[in-house]
């Protein structure tokens, strides 16, 4: 099968700064976490990197555990990259993470330099590339200085094998100290990737600000909360949900009556806006301009073309944020 991307990709998207880098991403990013895996339909995967280079999606977001079996979705990923997309490396932006459990005995987890450094290689081996665009510390690590950690991001910036360095799940005065660090080494931190949605809400205590303040850009992951914020669990839980698979990380028992009173409700304010729930929840983040890039996952090709038109109606009148507000707050 040949491929040759939409000479038109790049037409529609928006592309915002990254903090006060000169690194512009996409405002709707794609993430691999689920549904790249060893355990998914490759076509389908591959599909989808397809569609969404198509629409001007320029960045994919991985980790070194994305499958299952961890490992199998930068695999995957090297595999299209490699075959269909090698041309066009200078047009992506690839980003892997080193943080949680990857492999057996004391340098496999956390964020030691030994781990984050190994780590690295073996992404790079795994997706065939000579260096990733972005390398994040994936958590913080509470049994290593932070100097530690960051000194290994800056480090694999310096030895070409990531051009900037990120920082995930790190809280408010975390994030100010590791920024601070990686300042000193002068090796800014690019990116924070905080887990943010309507549903999820604590990237609005303090970490927004401390990213304003240090010129960091903000990805936010599970923007759809796991798919929570679309119509997807309206009717039960549909066979071959994330919910519904042994390996999704959304169990069945978090779609709870309450949530699904709140879905219901959000999901009438987004059919009077004209719009899909998934699409205003996407839309909803990026508002915040400080917000740069909206980090959505996906299961098939029609629910990625569905969601990037969020940014036909990125706007929203006082009334419809009370409106949002007072069914979050309910
Ligand atoms: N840094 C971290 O610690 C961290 C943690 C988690 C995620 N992430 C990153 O964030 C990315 C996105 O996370 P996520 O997959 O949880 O994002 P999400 O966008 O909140 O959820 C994606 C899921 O929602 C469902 N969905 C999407 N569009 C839909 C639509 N239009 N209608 C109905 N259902 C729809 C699909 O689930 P179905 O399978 O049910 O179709 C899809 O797989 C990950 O791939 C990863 O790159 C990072």
């Amino acid at each position: 099968m040949a491929y040759s991307p939409s000479p038109s990709r790049y037409s529609t998207m928006v592309y915002n700064n990254c903090g006060h880098s000169g690194l512009k991403l996409p405002a709707i990013s794609l993430g691999l976490w689920h549904n790249f895996g060893g355990v998914d339909p490759f076509d389908i995967a591959r599909d989808m990197i397809f569609a969404a280079f198509d629409a001007g999606i320029t960045h994919f977001d991985l980790a070194n555990n994305y499958g299952p079996p961890p490992g199998s979705a930068e695999e995957n990923f090297g595999k299209i990259l490699s075959n269909y997309l090698k041309a066009y490396r200078d047009e992506i932006i690839i980003s892997t993470k080193a943080g949680y459990k990857m492999w057996e005995g004391p340098y496999g987890d956390w964020s030691s330099r030994k781990y984050l450094l190994a780590s690295l290689d073996q992404s790079l081996r795994r997706m065939k590339l000579d260096y990733v665009d972005i390398f994040y510390s994936h958590r913080p690590d509470p049994d290593t200085p932070l100097e530690e950690t960051m000194g290994a991001l800056d480090h694999a910036v310096r030895q070409g094998k990531a051009l900037y360095a990120g920082i995930s799940n790190y809280n408010p005065e975390q994030t100010a100290r590791a920024a601070e660090i990686l300042r000193r080494m002068d090796t800014p931190c690019l990116i924070h990737q905080p887990k943010y949605s309507m549903f999820e809400r604590q990237a609005e205590q303090g970490l927004l600000d401390v990213l304003e303040k240090e010129g960091i850009g903000l990805i936010a992951f599970s923007p759809l909360a796991q798919g929570l914020l679309s119509d997807r669990y309206l009717k039960g839980i549909p066979e071959g949900s994330r919910a519904a698979k042994v390996h999704g990380f959304l169990k069945k028992n978090d779609i709870t009556p309450e949530i699904l009173i709140k879905i219901k409700k959000l999901n009438d304010i987004a059919a009077r806006r004209g719009q899909s729930l998934a699409q205003m929840a996407i839309a909803w983040l990026l508002k915040d301009k400080r917000v740069t890039s909206v980090l959505i996952g996906s299961s098939s090709v029609q629910q990625l073309k569905s969601n990037l038109a969020a940014l036909d109606k990125p706007d929203f009148n006082p009334f419809e944020l009370k409106e949002i507000e007072r069914v979050l707050e309910e």
